[in-house]
């Protein structure tokens, strides 16, 4: 851990931080080099904002990692992602593992090659009896995608008279969702200047503090990772109420 680190108020710490890390492409080209290069560097940080979220002592952090979007990018940037994906999810284990890093995913895992799909099994189970930070990547992700196939399977349920349509509340949707054991996000930051949500956590998020910074994900290192926490902890959160 840094050093000179001032020390988090553990009380005013968000239990769940998500983060869209944008801004890979954009610091590569400002570099004049080509986008995969951003997106390696991307990964040193996201091996650094792991451990740092676990030192910290952050309970979930969910990183976007790629959007059901991203499949229209050009074809070789896509296969370039998904390697680098299948590679991750390979050599990074280890380092989770000893870190005591618990793994889950969110998204329509189903449609990913079947290698990555093997990565994420083979992460899943090895590090299942793990028992700090939970690390969610969200794969082939999108916000809109998970309410509609919340839609399918409530309807199916309905079809069959296990769930009747008059008792949906919030609680129901709720269960539906691609992991309903995960707390919804406290915090949500976003790199790479754009001031948007681009289709994640649409749900979950309702209530979430947000965090935006000019930083591209290249550059978003331990201490600004720490920043947005410092600023979490001024945040007053209300959710609709008056103030006490
Ligand atoms: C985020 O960086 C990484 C992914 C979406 C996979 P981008 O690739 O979106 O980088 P910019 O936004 O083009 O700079
Ligand atoms: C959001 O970034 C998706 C991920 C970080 C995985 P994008 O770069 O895809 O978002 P837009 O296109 O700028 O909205
Ligand atoms: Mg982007």
């Amino acid at each position: 851990m840094a050093a000179k680190e001032k020390k988090l108020d553990p009380s005013r710490l968000p239990r769940h931080v998500a983060i869209i890390l944008d801004g890979n492409g954009r610091w590569a080209r400002r570099r004049m080099l080509p986008r995969v290069v951003g997106h390696r560097e991307g990964v040193n940080r996201v091996r650094e904002i792991v451990r740092a979220a676990g030192e910290i002592g952050i309970g979930y952090l969910t990183l976007y990692t790629f959007s059901a979007e991203n499949w229209d990018r050009p074809q070789e940037e896509v296969a370039h992602l998904m390697q680098m994906l299948e590679r991750l999810l390979e050599d990074e284990l280890e380092e989770l593992d000893k870190n005591n890093v618990r793994f889950e995913v969110i998204g329509r895992i189903t449609q990913l090659p079947s290698k990555v799909q093997e990565g994420i099994k083979r992460m899943q189970e090895h590090l299942s009896s793990n028992s700090g930070l939970v690390l969610v990547l969200a794969l082939n992700y999108g916000g809109r995608q998970e309410i509609v196939d919340m839609a399918t399977r409530i309807a199916e349920e309905a079809k069959i008279g296990r769930i009747n349509p008059a008792d949906i509340n919030e609680d129901t949707l709720r269960i539906f969702q691609y992991r309903p054991d995960l707390p919804y996000p406290d915090l949500l930051i976003r790199t790479g200047a754009e001031k948007r949500i681009s289709n994640f956590l649409l749900w979950q998020a309702a209530y979430s503090e947000l965090y935006f910074t000019d930083l591209m994900w290249p550059d978003f290192k331990r201490r600004e990772f720490v920043k947005a926490l410092e600023d979490f902890a001024q945040r007053e959160r209300r959710f609709g109420k008056v103030r006490e």
